[in-house]
């Protein structure tokens, strides 16, 4: 079993993975009332920081109350700072070598009416959604600011600026924003607040060991979604995700981190039905990783598992997560290979993959409960292998049926 390439180290900015396995960030919606890590949500990060991976990202933690797309959101703000520095002190006590990094995120138009203000970017058709102003803008951009200032202050190794899977800094990148302000447009213009927000945070930060990275969608899947070439348009055109992943590293950022398609969608996370979904997001790494010399994560390798995945490959050997993960990085079309569903399958991956326990791992099954379980609002895990999320799947199963009856 060969493990040459992800055992290896490597710098990510001024500091450095201890291997080259990612847990990316994974929602479990369960912080406690005021948005702060529970104890249940606690006990996830120290069995995450328990797994070893180079790199664990927090999940998507939310910069205001008022707009989320989760009911039970970790939340990163000025009252949460204390939870936050608990979660970090527990991770550490278990692990002091992984980077830790916080995912900071403002949900926009995935907001959830029911319990948030929806908000948008641009005018869609529903008109009960709120377009932001110029002003609301930058104030959404300082609250990015002040959430990466809490997060170094609460002892995180970087921040993640997410501008993926839809939300609102998705919407501002995407062609389809249209807004004929100086936040939409042309390129320039729906790259600005990225830009603004970048260097606020920098002067702000001042300290560049501090890792900055961006999560994006080299394609969103969608009409006018960042990946084609304008509003009208869904056909795939990476000129646009390539010259931004040049401004990324230009600006002085420490990674990027690749993804793609709309939260929930099967471009996001291979299924069962389209394993061959993986092949797609190889691709966009690599085309990434060609444009830049910082480091690049690569997104959804969980559903390749023991190569027992549906892949069209008579040879099993060469379907696996680990020859996949070997042959990506050793060809140089990535630099880490980022786990978002393995990780709640088993967060001990890391740990036995480079321990060379590979018939030791629970492996992810790909059906997708944890999915279900986040769109339901309920708490997030494994329903396969825990049975606690299982009874709680098997509730909101029920909850279905007797409302269909
Ligand atoms: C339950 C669930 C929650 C997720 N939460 C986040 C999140 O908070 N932030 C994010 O960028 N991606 C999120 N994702 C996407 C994952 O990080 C990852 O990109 C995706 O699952 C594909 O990788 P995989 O095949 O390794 O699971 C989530 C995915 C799932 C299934």
């Amino acid at each position: 079993m060969n493990t040459q390439m992800i055992s290896t180290p490597i710098r990510v900015g001024k500091k450095e993975a201890p291997n080259r396995i990612v847990f990316q960030p994974m929602e479990c919606n369960d912080a406690d009332s005021n948005g702060d890590p529970s104890d249940l949500s606690i006990n996830r990060y120290r069995r995450f920081a328990e797994g070893g991976a180079g790199i664990i990202f927090t999940e998507s933690l939310t910069i205001t109350s008022e707009s989320r797309a989760r009911k039970s959101q970790l939340s990163i703000t000025e009252q949460n700072a204390k939870g936050l520095k608990r979660l970090i002190k527990e991770m550490r006590e278990v692990n002091g070598d992984s980077l830790i990094l916080f995912q900071l995120n403002q949900s926009g138009q995935l907001s959830e009416a029911a319990f948030s203000k929806v908000i948008s970017v641009y005018p869609t058709k529903d008109p009960d959604i709120h377009v932001l102003t110029e002003e609301e803008i930058e104030e959404i951009s300082d609250n990015f600011v002040k959430a990466a200032v809490i997060a170094k202050q609460v002892g995180a190794d970087g921040i993640d600026f997410k501008h993926c899977h839809g939300y609102v800094c998705t919407e501002m990148i995407q062609p389809a924003n249209t807004r004929n302000d100086r936040y939409g447009g042309s390129f320039e213009n729906r790259t600005r607040f990225f830009r603004e927000t970048t260097r606020k945070m920098k002067d702000a930060l001042d300290d560049d060991s501090f890792l900055l990275g961006v999560r994006f969608n080299a394609y969103d899947g969608v009409t006018g979604g960042f990946g084609t070439a304008g509003p009208e348009e869904v056909i795939e055109d990476l000129s646009e995700p390539i010259a931004f992943s040049k401004m990324i590293a230009e600006t002085g950022m420490d990674y990027i981190n690749v993804s793609a398609g709309i939260a929930g969608s099967e471009i996001t996370q291979p299924s069962k039905k389209y394993p061959e979904g993986v092949y797609r997001l190889f691709g966009w790494a690599k085309a990434v990783k060609e444009a830049v010399d910082i480091p690049v994560i690569g997104s959804g390798y969980s559903s390749l598992r023991d190569g027992k995945n549906g892949l069209p490959e008579t040879d099993l050997a060469k379907k696996t997560f680990l020859y996949w993960a070997e042959k990506n990085l050793k060809d140089g079309n990535v630099d880490l290979v980022g786990v978002g569903r393995q990780s709640l399958a088993d967060p001990l991956f890391p740990k036995k993959i480079l321990g060379g326990q590979l018939d030791t791992v629970d492996w992810c099954t790909i059906c997708d409960h944890c999915l279900a379980l986040m769109f339901a609002q309920k708490d997030v895990g494994c329903a396969t292998y825990d049975k606690y999320y299982r009874d709680i799947y098997l509730g909101t199963l029920k909850k279905t049926k007797s409302k269909t009856d």
